[in-house]
């Protein structure tokens, strides 16, 4: 069978810690879209593991894959793979030969063109993700097949390389060859580098039919998850499109990019991982957002009242909201309902993952935006004026589809009591009915909210911090 873990929310969800622990029962973890934009820390038998490509499960022994709908860069990939070797570890990592290669002028024009961008920027993670499903969608990809077969990748150099040249020139006006680009423009040294990652992908017998091999792993009875990265947020379809990542997190991306049938999926369990308040890297807009986060909260975002940035500076605290490789402070807020109704509708959810419910603990009351009212002083533009004025003043329960409308949203707050900090630990050994009355009635709302049961309640970091409602692979 197949369970699907998915973000609802804007990454950072605490996915990792679920596939932890409903990954122990699985045989094979599949990521099945992003690359290594996805930075989470797996800690084993008291080992810290960091990573960004490599699915978690590899940690644990399972097999790992990395789906078609992935971007692979193999440089990230095989530095992944010696750090674990080097820490006693023996990887098994698959990586679909449809999968498509990050190549270094996408990390180039990720940087170039976010720069380019200014208030359209996302905010990117400049892992060169955007420009390579560009390619992909333009046709003009280099494919990790293609890397084994070094004439097919010198073809596809020939023929993209000078594009890119060109666009870098022509279009951003910098020097392709200029030294602190380091090749990345060079067919010649693409070339013979992306040859070799060929090659030792090939030795180590690493590029495989990911279809073919998972058709064949669960005609053997085989677990097989599917290892959301980023979010419902931040897909590119369902997301606040521009200031999404470029691939599909959403549930249907795990049977696309996985290459198995959409009934695979949807005959398995379909995981929402939800934080029990909310975080955003990266610019846009975020309604219930507690606090003011330069650089990152737009200029009439945030709620920047002293009580407010009391509160965001708490939670990023407790939580723990600062960027794992850069350090930077996470923008945070309470839940936000209308995006995790959204969620629900978009993945079909069979039970969510409620974490850091512990964070929370010690605030006398705890807010979510239940719904949005549609600001109406803010209108942009005469025709936006005629577009929404049916929606001014009502009440919005889900996410509008446009982000200049979502900008536009006030989110309407829900109080709930808050709960005290017991030893969480003690509580997750106990089971659900040790949680806070509280925390429960906060934990319920949210269920019933979404139609949705809660499978599980994570209150730390730890396996042992997680309480464990449903099991999934009876
Ligand atoms: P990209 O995926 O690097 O192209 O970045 C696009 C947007 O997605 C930016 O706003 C990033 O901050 C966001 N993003 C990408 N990966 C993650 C993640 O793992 N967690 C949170 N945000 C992410």
């Amino acid at each position: 069978m197949t369970v699907t873990i998915v973000g609802s929310q804007l990454g950072d969800e605490g996915k990792g810690g679920i596939v932890d622990v409903y990954g122990e029962a699985a045989d094979v973890v599949v990521r099945y879209q992003g690359g290594d934009n996805a930075g989470h820390t797996v800690v084993h038998e008291g080992e810290k593991y960091k990573l960004s490509l490599v699915p978690s499960g590899a940690v644990r022994g399972k097999v790992g894959v990395l789906g078609n709908g992935c971007v692979v860069n193999p440089e990230t990939l095989f530095s992944e793979l010696d750090t674990l070797r080097e820490q006693g570890l023996t990887p098994d990592v698959r990586v679909a030969e449809r999968a498509h290669a990050i190549l270094p002028y996408h990390r180039v024009l990720d940087g170039i063109e976010e720069a380019e961008k200014e208030d359209l920027a996302a905010g990117t993670t400049g892992r060169g993700i955007g420009p390579t499903y560009e390619d992909k969608a333009g046709r003009r990809g280099v494919r990790i097949g293609d890397l084994l077969d070094p004439e097919v990748l010198r073809e596809r150099l020939e023929y993209v390389v000078p594009q890119k040249r060109a666009l870098v020139e022509n279009v951003f006006g910098h020097d392709p060859d200029d030294e602190q680009f380091e090749g990345a423009f060079d067919i010649d040294a693409l070339y013979e580098q992306y040859r070799e990652y060929g090659e030792r992908l090939a030795d180590n017998g690493m590029a495989v039919n990911a279809s073919a091999f998972l058709a064949a792993q669960r005609e053997a009875g085989k677990n097989v998850m599917f290892e959301g990265a980023q979010g419902t947020s931040l897909d590119i379809d369902h997301g606040s499109y521009p200031y999404v990542t470029s691939s599909n997190p959403t549930a249907g991306g795990a049977a696309v990019g996985g290459g198995v049938g959409p009934t695979v999926v949807g005959q398995g369990e379909i995981v929402g991982i939800v934080k029990g308040y909310l975080s955003r890297v990266g610019t846009g807009p975020m309604p219930t957002e507690l606090g003011f986060v330069e650089g990152q909260t737009p200029e009439d975002g945030g709620d920047t009242s002293d009580e407010a940035e009391e509160l965001a500076k708490f939670i990023r605290d407790e939580g723990g909201e600062y960027g794992t490789v850069t350090g930077r402070p996470r923008r945070v807020g309470w839940l936000d309902m209308p995006m995790l109704r959204h969620a629900a509708n978009v993945n079909g959810f069979t039970g969510l993952a409620v974490n850091h419910l512990d964070v929370l603990a010690g605030l006398d009351e705890v807010q979510v935006g239940h719904s949005y009212t549609l600001d109406t002083t803010e209108q942009s533009s005469a025709s936006n004026q005629n577009a929404t004025r049916s929606d001014d003043g009502e009440e919005i329960l889900t996410m509008p589809a446009t982000t200049e409308k979502w900008a536009r949203c006030e989110a309407n707050l829900r109080t709930f009591d808050g709960w005290a900090d017991p030893d969480w630990t003690e509580v997750a050994a106990e089971g659900y009915d040790a949680l806070p009355e509280n925390a429960k009635a906060y934990l319920e709302y949210i269920a019933d909210e979404l139609e949705t049961p809660i499978y599980v309640v994570g209150v730390g970091p730890g396996r042992e911090d997680t309480v464990i409602v449903e099991s999934v692979w009876d």
